[in-house]
């Protein structure tokens, strides 16, 4: 119907005839000219109706509201002098219309549509209308782009599209499943995929030596901004391969997929092991845009005569004294600050945050009384300390220690606006532990049961380091794979330290097993976030900006208003019966 989109035109096609579709964004009647706003999905343009041009489209015109469907022919003009409008890409044209039809009329939305300040829950009810922003689309135009750059890059380095099933059985990335009830096996029940990972390490077994996907995933856990129950994973895995082959191939296409959405990106990516990122950064996904680096302090503290510091410290292997120096921390240090600054870090487990300020005349704070004179010059030497520094310090159990300073670091430099946002920073996190200690003292495989340990054989089960790597831009995660067990012997030794007997085995995984005995490859793999990968292309605060029909928090969509109840008839087919307290 249209001859071109709205952005299309420009002063090069003044005098041309054109046909546009789209919405009535907004009209303006001044004194018998009627001005409407046409919005399509690449922008804006004003039309002009006047009853001396033609005034059957003039008096069509004068019925036009808000988000009436049109479709409008004129001519391209220069906007009068004075009249352009800086702000549209179209802002020094207007079209001259010689006829006009209203295809459709709109109720009256329920915000208007270029309105950001409207709250979530009624965008995300009428997400629809929310879509036809073209700040919005402009995030789907980008996935797109980024999705086929994908599947070209990884076409062009040997790999094949191949999908899997979606109604599955469980897999072992850690999360809960989203079960489906079947009807013809009551009482049983489908799994939705948390990852195509056994699927994809079944492909290499059949010899399909390089596969990817743009695979959908599901897992029922916790929400949070760059977290949704349903998400998408560019997946991959190949055989043959060592890490750095993997790594290899996910810059690459990486690199692809960043120079389709207008970004140069260097590779090779830095590298650090996850001990350097705990240690250093407090987290296993640092962000490498700013320093403040903790340092460790532990040995300085044994000598302190406060008894508590003094107590944690004795126990170098089970617990940290971790500094952070903010340099020029004076500038933001107050006693407000401080309160808030210890409000946040209590939030995840510290019991209170030591400090020292550098002044002119030495070190100050409640903290200096507790060392000599040549402790605290040693601090100041380790710390780098300069007049005007503050310095917090984090001591305590190593994990809870590490992991909220570490949120405190990036909290810090949020505060000091240390944090370029047109930078990226890439990181990858290798030599992962292979096991990780739950609350209870059993161990969980930290990526996955499947990951080829480096040394299995090692006595003390928390040395056991894994071969996986994560990938890491500017803070986030943004995919994760290893190395598989192709060897039986080291599957069994691994699923024995998880405490995971053969019954379980042959039950949850009996299938993979089967694959590994006839003659599987070596073979690894990585999937990396698509949700996440967009999210951080296009600045936007959550990955619900470029899910196009995104849950609430809450796992809702409050525009199907799924999740719902099913019909008596339907439970009944499906052998399914509510307990009392959930009808
Ligand atoms: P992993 O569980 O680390 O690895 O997931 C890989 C990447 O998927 C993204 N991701 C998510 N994105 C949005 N919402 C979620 N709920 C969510 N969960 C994960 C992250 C993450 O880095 N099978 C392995 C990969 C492999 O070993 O090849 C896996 O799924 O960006």
């Amino acid at each position: 119907m249209r001859t071109h989109y709205s952005t299309d035109l420009s002063i090069a096609n003044v005098g041309e005839v054109v046909t546009l579709c789209g919405w009535v964004n907004s009209y303006r009647d001044h004194g018998g000219v009627i001005f409407i706003d046409l919005r399509d999905r690449s922008g804006i343009i004003q039309l002009v109706c006047d009853p001396k041009d033609d005034p059957k489209s003039h008096e069509i015109a004068s019925c036009v509201r808000d988000e009436y469907v049109l479709i409008a022919q004129g001519k391209i003009r220069p906007r009068g002098e004075g009249l352009n409008n800086p702000k549209l890409k179209t802002g020094d044209i207007e079209v001259v219309i010689s006829h006009l039809h209203i295809e459709n009329e709109s109720l009256v939305t329920p915000f208007a549509i270029s309105d950001e300040n409207v709250n979530e829950e009624l965008r995300l009810k009428y997400r629809f209308l929310e879509l036809r922003n073209p700040k919005l689309y402009k995030n789907f135009a980008l996935r797109s782009k980024a999705c086929i750059a994908a599947r070209n890059s990884l076409a062009n380095m040997g790999f094949l599209e191949v999908e899997t099933p979606i109604l599955t059985k469980a897999t072992p990335e850690g999360a809960r499943d989203y079960l489906v009830p079947s009807r013809v096996h009551q009482g049983n029940f489908y799994a939705l995929p948390q990852s195509p990972q056994l699927f994809k390490q079944l492909l290499m077994c059949s010899g399909f030596d390089r596969y990817f996907q743009i695979a959908k995933c599901f897992r029922d856990e916790d929400l949070r901004a760059d977290r949704q129950p349903e998400f998408t994973q560019i997946d991959v895995e190949m055989s043959f391969c060592k890490q750095e082959d993997v790594i290899k191939v996910a810059e690459n296409f990486l690199k692809d997929i960043f120079k389709a959405c207008g970004k140069e990106i260097n590779t090779p990516f830095r590298q650090m092991s996850y001990k350097e990122a705990m240690e250093n950064y407090g987290s296993d996904k640092p962000d490498l845009r700013y320093d403040l680096k903790l340092i460790d302090v532990i040995d300085i503290f044994t000598r302190s005569n406060n008894e508590i510091f003094a107590n944690i410290a004795k126990d170098s292997k089970k617990n940290r004294i971790k500094a952070l120096r903010v340099p020029k921390g004076d500038t933001i240090f107050s006693k407000r600050a401080m309160q808030r600054f210890e409000e946040f870090v209590r939030k995840f487990g510290a019991q209170g945050l030591a400090f020292i300020q550098v002044k002119e005349d030495g070190l100050k704070g409640p903290l200096c009384k507790f060392f000599n004179e040549e402790d605290l010059k040693e601090l100041s030497k380790r710390c780098n300390l300069e007049v005007g520094d503050v310095v917090f310090f984090g001591a305590g159990n190593k994990k809870v220690v590490l992991n909220y300073m570490g949120r405190f670091r990036n909290f810090l430099a949020q505060e000091l606006n240390l944090i370029d946002p047109n930078t990226l920073e890439f990181l990858w996190v290798v030599d992962f532990p292979m096991f990780e200690q739950n609350d209870d003292g059993s161990y969980s495989a930290m990526h996955h049961p499947f990951t080829m340990p480096k040394n299995i054989d090692e006595t003390d089960i928390e040395e056991i380091c894994s071969i996986a790597y994560d990938v890491v831009l500017n803070g986030v995660e943004l995919g994760g794979g290893s190395i598989r067990i192709h060897k039986n012997d080291i599957q069994q030794k691994v699923f024995k330290l998880l405490n995971i007997n053969e019954e379980e085995q042959r039950e949850k995984f009996g299938f993979l097993l089967d694959a590994l005995s006839f003659g599987a490859p070596p073979h690894g793999g990585i999937a990396i976030g698509l949700d996440r990968l967009i999210m951080l292309v296009t600045g936007a605060k959550s990955i619900r900006e470029v899910i196009a029909f995104p849950k609430t928090q809450r796992a809702q969509c409050l525009m199907t208003d799924a999740p719902s109840s099913a019909s008596n008839e339907a439970m009944r087919e499906l052998g399914i019966k509510l307990r009392e307290e959930t009808k």
